[in-house]
């Protein structure tokens, strides 16, 4: 008898034990969770930096540049800033497509996901983007297709709250599904560096040659390269100063969205764009959905 008791006091000592370990074991879990949350949190904007400028910072490279003063007449050209008590960090370049909207890539977007929108600003009107004019964001649209991982459709809207109507805003026309992407042409990307030792927060140009996609593909070895995205490449201007968000200009209209720039570090990689031509249709789809009038200019 008192064997059999102490056989079950000893059963639910056991269970007790298991138990408040697995308790303990899971808060643990929840804590170290919560902590990873905390620390991706707080460096999703820095990350910008990443995605933007300072993945190789050759220096030696940067200085060897001829660094192209841009005429301000590319009136489009918009940021992505973050603004905090007394400081503001460029997060993206953006493209002004109409009244009320700005065109960017799907990464700048997912930077500010989950930001307080209040924060967030699109400054646009001036060459240097602390001194523009701040427009309030009031929402934006990822592509469906996009997912962090993936360097496809890298696209996304972003309504603002207030018109753009100044002198210096202006709508880009962008590439319609005619246009024509003709390997080794000359075009030109637009950005404000967000590598703060380079640059004086005005914005540069850079020209750069389109490739082909099998050029492309056999350079970039580990991505898979397809028809949402153009390549371009300039050993020449080769500067590690890539700004995502920004415009790929030809003929007057922009063609493509800075997206990607895999091992800048090495000079032989090419930089992926968004190629714009392939997202006409995603607009009208856009517009449906989310029962808004964009009132975008496609030309070819
Ligand atoms: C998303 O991808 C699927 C499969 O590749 C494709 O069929 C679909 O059209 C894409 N969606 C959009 C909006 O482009
Ligand atoms: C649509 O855009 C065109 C060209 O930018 C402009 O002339 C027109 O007034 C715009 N329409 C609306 C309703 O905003």
């Amino acid at each position: 008898m008192a064997e059999g008791l102490s056989n079950v006091a000893c059963f639910s000592i056991t269970t007790l034990l298991v138990v408040s370990l697995a308790n303990l074991v899971l808060l643990m879990f929840l804590i170290l969770e919560w902590r990873n949350n905390c620390i991706s949190d707080g460096e999703s904007i820095d990350s910008a930096y990443r995605i933007g400028a300072l993945q190789g910072g050759n220096k030696q490279l940067s200085n060897s540049i001829t660094r192209n003063s841009v005429n301000f007449d590319q009136k489009f050209m918009a940021a992505l800033v973050m603004f905090k008590e007394v400081s503001s960090s460029l997060i993206c370049g953006t493209i002004i497509v109409s009244k009320f909207w700005v065109l960017t890539s799907a990464n700048c977007c997912y930077l500010i996901k989950g930001q307080p929108l209040e924060r967030l600003k699109v400054v646009s009107n001036s060459e240097n983007w602390k001194r523009g004019k701040k427009h309030s964001i009031e929402n934006f649209v990822i592509h469906a297709n996009y997912t962090a991982k993936s360097l496809s459709y890298n696209v996304c809207l972003i309504k603002t709250g207030s018109p753009f109507k100044e002198q210096n805003e202006l709508p880009a026309f962008l590439a319609s599904s005619y246009y024509h992407y003709i390997t080794d042409t000359l075009a030109t990307t637009l950005g404000w560096s967000s590598n703060k030792a380079t640059t004086n927060n005005n914005i540069y140009s850079l020209d750069i040659n389109l490739i082909s996609f099998q050029r492309c593909q056999t350079l970039i070895k580990d991505h898979h390269v397809d028809k949402t995205m153009v390549c371009a490449y300039n050993i020449e201007t080769h500067d590690c100063r890539f700004d995502s968000g920004g415009p790929l200009i030809q003929n007057n209209i922009v063609i493509g969205i800075a997206s990607y720039e895999i091992n800048c570090d090495k000079r032989i990689m090419p930089r992926l764009f968004t190629r714009i031509s392939f997202f006409e249709k995603w607009f009208e789809l856009v517009e449906k959905e989310h029962n808004v009038k964009i009132n975008a200019t496609f030309k070819y």
